[in-house]
């Protein structure tokens, strides 16, 4: 981090506001259908601490990605539905709803042919490429998405290894309508010191259009309560980088 530590280097910081954020745009709070929740009671848990946190709106977006986590339309919207309910037996004030995170493989091109896409807040679509290699053909398929007016958003773009040391990627696709997320656990160094630089470069280079919080469980929410006083976190807030009116 010794690049970016000047440019840190806080002396004193007050607890983040999570309201600031007010939707959290990624995350995995449908029961059973993927490395998610794994029971309604645990997404009640998560979601009783997205509101302790401050936030007010969750679009969960479980995986579909085609061999391993075969996930319907249908299947996500039902798996809601239950979770809505629950919401509203128990009288908790936060706003839920669902798509998905769709893994870019030929399965995602065929349901963009079919118009068989789960998007929020004014037809966006969150997609994820492979960790280990590059993507090819990536160009064509957001061009297929915009071509049929969804707006998409690649997920944690700062964990994509082939892509560390630069913002250039970044910069591209932005210029292109395609919206960059970066996940919170990244700012904390979960994913590794390369993982959280990469996170740090691109607040800095404002290079960021969406925080998420890609929660699968609830210990990543008891990590981002542990760090509400974190430099780079806070910093994003004071750059007013991330208002997330989804
Ligand atoms: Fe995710």
């Amino acid at each position: 981090m010794s690049i970016l530590k000047n440019w840190l280097g806080r002396s004193s910081v007050s607890d983040f506001d999570f309201s600031k954020l007010g939707t959290d745009m990624h995350s995995h709070l449908i029961p059973g259908i993927d490395d998610g929740s794994n029971s309604l009671e645990e997404s009640i848990d998560m979601l009783l601490k997205f509101k302790n946190l401050g936030y007010k709106k969750i679009i969960t977006t479980p995986h579909i990605k085609t061999g391993v986590f075969d996930n319907s339309s249908d299947l996500i919207l039902s798996g809601a539905k239950l979770v809505q309910d629950e919401i509203k037996k128990r009288n908790i004030d936060i706003e839920f709803e669902a798509a998905a995170e769709y893994f870019y493989d030929f399965s995602f091109i065929e349901k963009i042919e079919k118009n068989d896409v789960l998007t929020f807040s004014n037809n966006h679509v969150l997609v994820e490429y492979s960790f280990n290699q590059a993507p090819m053909g990536e160009n064509e398929m957001f061009f297929a998405l915009q071509m049929k007016q969804y707006n998409p958003i690649l997920a944690h773009f700062e964990r994509y290894p082939y892509y560390h040391g630069s913002t250039r990627k970044a910069e591209e696709l932005r210029n292109k309508g395609i919206k960059i997320q970066v996940n919170l656990l990244s700012l904390f160094g979960h994913y590794g010191p390369q993982i959280q630089k990469q996170a740090a470069l691109l607040i800095k280079e404002r290079q960021v259009d969406l925080l998420g919080s890609d929660c699968h469980r609830i210990e990543h929410l008891q990590f981002l309560e542990k760090n509400l006083k974190n430099d780079l976190l806070n910093r994003a807030g004071d750059l007013g980088l991330f208002n997330n009116q989804l």
